[in-house]
């Protein structure tokens, strides 16, 4: 495990955005679109009545998702990549995008499910916890919350945790809290879903 560090801060995300308006190839890669596939073969509903995306990005997954539910909440800390979404997802009447920083804000809403992909890594422990708490809070019962995250580890990552450090953190949550539906563990990354009970 590394020496602890804060989370990773907006500013970090729009300098990423700002040297490269995809940095992850979210758009092109092959690897991301199977992930995406396997992301929403995960879900167990066809169709969710609200659902919040925490760190949206730039739409790929948020146009993705908006297929399979009734209204969807997109946040994202930088600005740069959320116009790029609300761009993509300008014919979508079902998706909304909100400027916000888990944990220190979140909506002041209920969902039935809550997909946190590629995010939770950008935490440090404390912060993870917090957020541990407000997906909770905010997800009703029954409601589902989906995981999903790159799990090789190295270094010489800016990331204070590791994929499976935030995975095992929610495994470790209450079970009369949130029950553990199933998970699979690909070469590169994780998913896990969960029941709010
Ligand atoms: C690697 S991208 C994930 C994109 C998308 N979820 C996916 O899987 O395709 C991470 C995104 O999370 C956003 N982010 C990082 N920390 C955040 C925080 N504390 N609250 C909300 N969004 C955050 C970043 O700005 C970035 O756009």
């Amino acid at each position: 495990m590394k020496p602890s560090q804060p989370s990773l801060t907006p500013d970090y995300f729009d300098s990423l955005y700002n040297a490269d308006a995809d940095p992850w190839k979210f758009e092109t890669s092959d690897y991301e679109t199977k992930k995406y596939a396997a992301t929403l073969a995960a879900l167990p509903k066809s169709c969710y009545r609200s659902v919040l995306e925490i760190g949206g990005s730039i739409g790929v997954l948020t146009a993705m998702l908006a297929e399979r539910c009734e209204a969807l909440l997109s946040i994202d800390v930088s600005e740069m990549a959320q116009q790029k979404a609300i761009d993509r997802c300008c014919a979508l009447s079902n998706v909304r995008f909100q400027l916000m920083q888990v944990p220190q804000t979140y909506p002041e809403e209920q969902f039935d499910l809550t997909v946190l992909s590629e995010v939770g890594y950008y935490w440090c422990w404390e912060d993870l916890q917090k957020a541990q708490q407000l997906m909770l809070e905010h997800l009703e019962p029954g409601g589902h919350l989906l995981l999903v995250h790159w799990t090789p580890y190295a270094d010489y990552y800016d990331n204070p945790l590791s994929g499976d450090e935030v995975h095992e953190a929610f495994l470790a949550l209450p079970s009369s809290q949130i029950k553990h539906l199933g998970g699979d563990r690909a070469e590169k990354y994780r998913l896990d879903l969960f029941e709010r009970v």
